[in-house]
């Protein structure tokens, strides 16, 4: 058994954070998004895995290189242009060949791993084994209803009247069958090859689709508030790991992970919390549900429910919250004159300031 992880796509949702990285590659408890599904496949007992790659090929290949250190076999496969989900399976048609395949999207965390579903899969092969999951805004996903037996009758894609709240959640499990599927549909409405077409031809096939409902959170980061969740709840099963250097008038309080070549000096972290490498912290708070990345430099300020990455500065800002900062940002207090705010933002960018 192989796996097709889609790597692909310009993350337009969180710009400006995507202009300069992969959406995939954006980090939740300072891991990459795409880590924690390549390592569930890897626990599935999968290591054959073709990574579905588009304009940030680059940095997806220097995150990843041949796989090993996450205990994969990695291949990449180029698509020229994000055409769909079933465009991506026709691309790696050739990686594929006729083994039977896990799909993941690579900007989807779930609870849980997907070992269970693998190995039910395997013992009776249905040409599709879909995971749903109930959502509150089905017109943002494919969706599908049920027959009484509980298989799938019907899917749709992002339908504007939604005729149920199952959304398919990006993990699915294909026979070959699903090739040939995907050579017979015809590009939807948003000019897509779109795999929940390709599954509902299989379905009107007569062959055998089959469905479970996924039980824990399944997460879909693509937007900043969606980001801010996954971090919320990724670290709250992280496990306390003092590695750095605490001085004595620190106080590192609960489930926090300060990293090796960490400083902290004055400063109380509060878990959930991690803290990168190589980055130092004076007089600060920082509270619960944050992670600050590696390199980063923070002196005299507060800040909480926050993703602060690689490389940034902040000093003596009172208090932040709910942020996403991207790598190398900085932001200060200045006492020149005149008084006034300064901002160098980039496209996209999003400034809330409080009053007072
Ligand atoms: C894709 C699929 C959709 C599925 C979703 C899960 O949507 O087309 O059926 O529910 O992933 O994340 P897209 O991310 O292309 O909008």
């Amino acid at each position: 058994m192989k796996a097709l992880v889609l790597a692909g796509g310009a993350g337009t949702r969180l710009r400006p954070i995507t202009y300069t990285s992969a959406k995939q590659l954006v980090p939740v408890a300072n891991k990459p998004i795409l880590f924690y599904g390549l390592e569930q496949i890897r626990d599935a007992g999968i290591t054959d895995v073709g990574i579905i790659v588009g304009d940030t090929a680059p940095e997806i290949e220097a995150a990843i290189g041949d796989g090993s250190e996450l205990g994969i076999d990695a291949t990449y496969i180029p698509q020229d242009q994000p055409l769909g989900l079933a465009h991506a399976v026709l691309t790696a048609a050739d990686f594929l060949g006729d083994d039977d395949f896990v799909m993941f999207l690579g900007d989807n965390l779930i609870e849980g791993g997907i070992t269970d579903m693998v190995d039910s899969f395997q013992a009776d092969r249905p040409a599709a084994q879909l995971l749903l999951k109930k959502v509150p805004d089905p017109e943002r996903f494919g969706i599908a209803t049920l027959r009484t037996d509980g298989s799938i009758e019907r899917l749709v894609e992002k339908p504007s009247e939604p005729p149920s709240d199952l959304a398919l959640v990006g993990v699915y499990l294909f026979t070959s069958a699903v090739l040939g599927a995907a050579r017979r549909i015809t590009p939807s409405w948003r000019g897509e090859l779109e795999i929940t077409d390709a599954i509902q031809r299989l379905i009107d096939d007569g062959a055998p689709v089959r469905a479970s409902v996924l039980d824990g959170w399944w997460l879909d980061t693509g937007k900043k508030d969606e980001l801010l969740d996954a971090n919320r709840i990724v670290l709250g099963a992280v496990e306390r790991r003092v590695e750095g250097d605490v001085d004595e008038d620190s106080n590192v309080v609960g489930d926090v992970v300060v990293e090796a070549g960490a400083t902290l000096v004055r400063s109380t972290v509060r878990g959930p919390a991690v803290i990168g490498s190589d980055s130092h912290l004076e007089d600060v708070f920082v509270g619960p549900f944050t992670s600050i990345a590696a390199g980063c430099r923070l002196e005299r300020c507060e800040l909480e429910y926050s993703v602060v990455l690689d490389r940034c500065t902040i000093r003596d800002l009172p208090r932040l919250e709910g942020s996403l900062l991207g790598r190398d940002v900085t932001l200060t207090r200045t006492e020149r004159r005149p008084a006034a705010h300064r901002f160098l933002l980039g496209d996209h960018s999003q400034v809330e300031i409080a009053e007072g």
